[in-house]
């Protein structure tokens, strides 16, 4: 078995199950569990805030993986800390100029960072904070929804932030991952997986998890 980290995510789950929902994707081999959070401002989409990931956080065993696709992400940190977070991505478009005060902040309560790009931005954007975050998320849908295509160029930012990786970063990727589409980011160098509808719509959740981590 390889060290690839699949990381579910809940925007695909029932929302009125979700202790039971986080047990299932635990039990059937998850590693982390992906929450989308999504402010109806950075993106078009409202979802779940800290209330859900502190409810969640005593029926998880595994690391909760916090997207937050938020505006003035700088605002909530404290808020997901306390629920239980243990990794927080916050997007570079949404930190800007801020972008290395709020890795800071994220770092200095001892959760892991990371930091997310959109389909248009540049990997090169983000280049200098490699060497502060844990991890690197790059998206290959335009966030906002579950459901959608992989946008193939995408992938092309992967290589380029490996290279220029110290050798543990974590670089994920998220958005219209499956099987076909898990490989070709393997292949180019990603070792996180984020996904949704495939998870979900599969009728054997054990073997689709099992199948993005081949
Ligand atoms: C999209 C979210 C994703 C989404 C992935 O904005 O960040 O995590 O749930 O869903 P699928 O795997 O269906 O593309
Ligand atoms: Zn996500």
């Amino acid at each position: 078995m390889n060290n690839i980290i699949v990381s579910p995510s809940i925007l695909s789950a029932d929302f009125a199950n979700l202790q039971s929902e986080v047990e299932i994707l635990e039990k059937n081999g998850a590693d982390w569990i992906h929450v989308d959070v999504m402010d109806g401002h950075f993106v078009p989409n409202l979802t779940i805030g800290a209330p859900v990931v502190k409810a969640i956080k005593p029926h998880a065993n595994i690391p909760l993986d916090v997207h937050l696709m938020i505006e003035n992400p700088q605002n909530y940190i404290e808020d997901f800390v306390k629920a239980g977070s243990d990794i927080i991505t916050v997007h570079y478009e949404a930190t800007g100029e801020f972008t290395e005060d709020i890795i800071s902040n994220i770092k200095s309560h001892n959760v892991l960072v990371g930091l997310a790009i959109k389909p248009k931005t540049m990997p090169q954007d983000i280049l200098k904070y490699l060497l502060m975050v844990d991890m690197v998320l790059v998206m290959t849908v335009e966030p906002g929804f579950g459901g959608q295509s992989f946008i193939e160029e995408c992938a092309e930012k992967i290589p380029v932030i490996r290279q220029n990786a110290p050798e543990n970063l974590i670089v994920q990727v998220d958005g219209g991952i499956n099987e076909q589409t898990a490989k070709i980011c393997k292949s180019l160098g990603v070792n996180s997986l984020v996904a949704g509808s495939y998870i979900y719509n599969s009728t054997d959740m054990k073997e689709a998890i099992k199948a993005l981590k081949s």
